[in-house]
């Protein structure tokens, strides 16, 4: 495995690879492996002949400082991981490599970066669309892998991909999860055993979204979300409530209908303070 920290050098072999035919595919992490990265970094080994994980902890899409310098970093477990993974290049280029004096351009991609995780966390996608593009600028994939758990962050990269007409083809990977039920997060750290058994409820409400829709034909966004409110509401103190909707996965417009297999759940809220986000698609 290459462990590469420069840009031009992640550049060079990338173009190299390129010209020798071969199929490139990234999986874009902030490091701090676990097993939902593993899934990501599997499906990426399956598609392509070399694969890329990039291990940066981007300051950009972090607008609580204090969020920031809680954010685990882990370099050699993850080296380890990438290696057992057969990833071919670890991609871990430092802060100022990606962002050098002077660094002045951002992307946006309006409006649906607004809403939903946005509204709470301002500037967080244009944070994470810079730092994605200029990662499919430096490493050329021909496919890029991301995880369905953050399905506001995967809808809003693949329209960035349309928008800008870049050529490279997203690939979604399903949450992984706990034998709990509970959505696999670098975040699950931060929790106490008493927190996590009251972060089920968010795992909980979405199972709940399931069976009223496929057991009793419940499809109506107003019903759904009840039942969404009611399973959080439940878990009593420690668990703030800070949105849930029925979304159509395209759009991420709310729905008053499920239209099954274009429709995400999505549900967030802060758990002992910890805030967890867990969607799903219907
Ligand atoms: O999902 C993440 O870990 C990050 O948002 C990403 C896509 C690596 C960009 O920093």
């Amino acid at each position: 495995m290459e462990i590469i920290e420069s840009v031009k050098q992640m550049s060079e072999q990338a173009r190299a690879w390129k010209r020798e035919g071969r199929t490139v595919v990234l999986v874009p992490t902030m490091g701090n492996l676990h097993r939902g990265h593993g899934r990501l970094i599997a499906r990426a080994r399956g598609l392509g002949d070399k694969v890329i994980l990039s291990c940066f902890v981007n300051a950009l899409q972090f607008n609580d400082k204090g969020d920031l310098e809680k954010y685990p970093r882990t370099r050699e477990q993850d080296e380890d991981v990438a290696r057992k993974l057969e990833v071919d290049a670890f991609f871990a280029p430092a802060h100022e490599e990606m962002y050098p004096p002077g660094f002045l351009t951002t992307v946006n991609v309006s409006y649906l970066s607004e809403k939903f995780e946005g509204a709470s966390r301002p500037g967080h996608f244009r944070g994470v669309c810079t730092v994605v593009l200029k990662l499919f600028n430096i490493c050329q994939p021909d496919i890029a892998v991301f995880g369905y758990k953050d399905a506001q962050q995967f809808t809003v990269i693949r329209h960035m991909v349309r928008d800008l007409s870049l050529p490279v083809e997203i690939t979604g990977v399903p949450t992984v999860r706990e034998a709990s039920g509970l959505a696999i997060s670098s975040r699950n750290k931060q929790l106490t055993d008493a927190d996590k058994e009251k972060a089920l409820c968010l795992s909980r409400a979405l199972k709940r979204v399931h069976f009223l829709l496929k057991k009793q034909g419940i499809a109506h966004r107003g019903e759904l979300l009840q039942a969404v409110r009611s399973a959080i509401n439940s878990a009593g103190e420690g668990v703030e409530f800070d949105y849930a909707d029925i979304v159509s996965a395209t759009t991420f417009e709310p729905v008053d209908l499920v239209e099954r297999g274009n429709t995400f759940v999505l549900v967030a809220a802060r758990v002992g303070g910890v805030r967890l986000i867990d969607s799903t698609r219907l």
